[in-house]
């Protein structure tokens, strides 16, 4: 049946200015096969729709999650690594050695598309099982014109295979390859020249990134790539001031970059030019936590500049392997003090803006029916548990493709 009826429901609507969560109480939602066709209170619902009724019994019904920044994809892991900061090496001393992004580089090259596809595939598992409707996934680890490319692809066969939205996002500035090592320019010109118009010509990345940073790619280098990225239209995001303060920041909001990442050394300029230019601030909390990080970013001065402030797993073999955005809800609020609305808001409408993509992250009319029901009694219980399982029901593109047994033989 392509409607459904959504009764006895809470909506954390997620729309701004409204109540906080956008909360509806005792209400009623309509879906008709991709969409969100009716928002409102139950005492309202007009009596012409006609379709499948799920009765929610109190539940609360939240927008689909949207993991907005991942490293998905990658081969092998970096167990060692983990191992070796536990006693006293750090993330800048093991990538100076060769190891850190630059291993996972030579694992993902000897991967196959599809070992690439299978592994990835079970962590996505995971983040969907949460509610996890809408997840960007980067290149990065290929450095190469064939690797990237396999990436690429892969993301893109995931979003076939798992039915959820992939959107790619392609990351070749992450490290300098080590077949161009001494050779900068080299690779830049790489980018630039074949990457980029190969990656554009095949509508393989809506966006363009890359990890601004002393042990990356410096500002210049990434106003070099960020240039050539616009002129062949695509939409931009920046690793910038998780190590370091390098006006990243400052760099993606002149471009009108949709997000900047990470940002713990973010300067009260780079806020500012953020907010003039509607850049989405995209923090990290898994990273900071692995990599036992001091700083937190600036949420404070964020929050009264009123720049959005998203969230994300960056999950990925080094800095944050984390295949739960559920968990991040939790430490954006205690680890970086959002309130717990702010840090459903930066998994759902937020994350929506970090990836320019306006069909969803709230509930409301005419918007995509990707939706999560919680086994929840209050709102901030979301933020408040750690671990455990809250997710009574998943719903995409108007179906449910995740129920507990409860919900599964219709007994409502
Ligand atoms: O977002 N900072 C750069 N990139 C990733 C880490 C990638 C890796 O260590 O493999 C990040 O933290
Ligand atoms: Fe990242």
């Amino acid at each position: 049946m392509s409607t459904k009826i959504w009764i006895d429901v809470n909506l954390l609507t997620m729309v701004e200015g409204d109540k906080p969560f956008g909360l509806l109480e005792d209400a009623a939602l309509v879906t008709n096969n991709k969409q969100i066709v009716w928002v409102g209170h139950k005492s309202n619902l007009p009596d012409h729709f006609v379709g499948e009724i799920i009765y929610c019994k109190g539940s609360y019904l939240s927008p689909g999650l949207i993991d907005c920044h991942t490293h998905l994809i990658y081969g092998g892991n970096r167990i060692d690594e983990f191992e070796k900061r536990l006693t006293g090496a750090s993330y800048e001393e093991i990538a100076a050695a060769g190891g850190g992004i630059l291993s996972t580089v030579e694992a993902t090259r000897a991967a196959s598309e599809d070992d690439l596809v299978r592994t990835a595939q079970k962590r996505l598992a995971a983040f969907m099982k949460e509610g996890v409707t809408t997840i960007e996934i980067k290149s990065g680890y290929g450095l190469d014109i064939v690797n990237e490319i396999k990436m690429l692809r892969a993301a893109r066969k995931l979003g076939n295979i798992s039915g959820i939205d992939v959107i790619p996002t392609f990351l070749g500035a992450h490290a300098l390859p080590p077949e161009y090592s001494g050779d900068r320019t080299g690779y830049i010109k790489l980018i630039i020249e074949e990457m980029l118009p190969i990656i554009a010509k095949e509508q393989l990345a809506d966006a363009v990134d890359g990890f601004c940073e002393n042990i990356g790619f410096t500002h210049q280098e990434m106003e070099q790539i960020f240039t050539a990225a616009t002129k062949l239209g695509f939409k931009l995001k920046l690793h910038a001031e998780q190590l370091s303060d390098q006006k990243g920041a400052t760099l993606a909001a002149k471009f009108n970059a949709l997000s900047a990442d990470h940002l713990e050394y973010l300067s009260t300029d780079s806020i500012l030019e953020m907010k003039k230019s509607g850049t989405v601030a995209v923090l990290l909390p898994g990273a900071y936590y692995t990599l036992r990080d001091t700083i937190i970013p600036p949420v404070e001065k964020l929050r009264s500049a009123q720049v959005p402030i998203a969230i994300g797993s960056d999950c990925n073999p080094g800095s944050s392997p984390v295949l739960s955005l559920k968990l991040m809800i939790n430490m954006a609020t205690t680890l970086f003090r959002l309130s717990p609305e702010e840090a459903l808001a930066g998994v759902t409408r937020n994350a929506a803006k970090a990836l320019g993509l306006d069909d969803r992250g709230i509930l409301k009319k005419g918007l995509k029916a990707d939706m999560v029901l919680w086994d929840i009694e209050h709102p901030a219980e979301l933020s408040y548990q750690i671990g455990g399982d809250q997710t009574l029901m998943v719903i995409k593109d108007g179906d449910v493709t995740f129920a507990r047994n409860k919900y599964k033989s219709g007994q409502n």
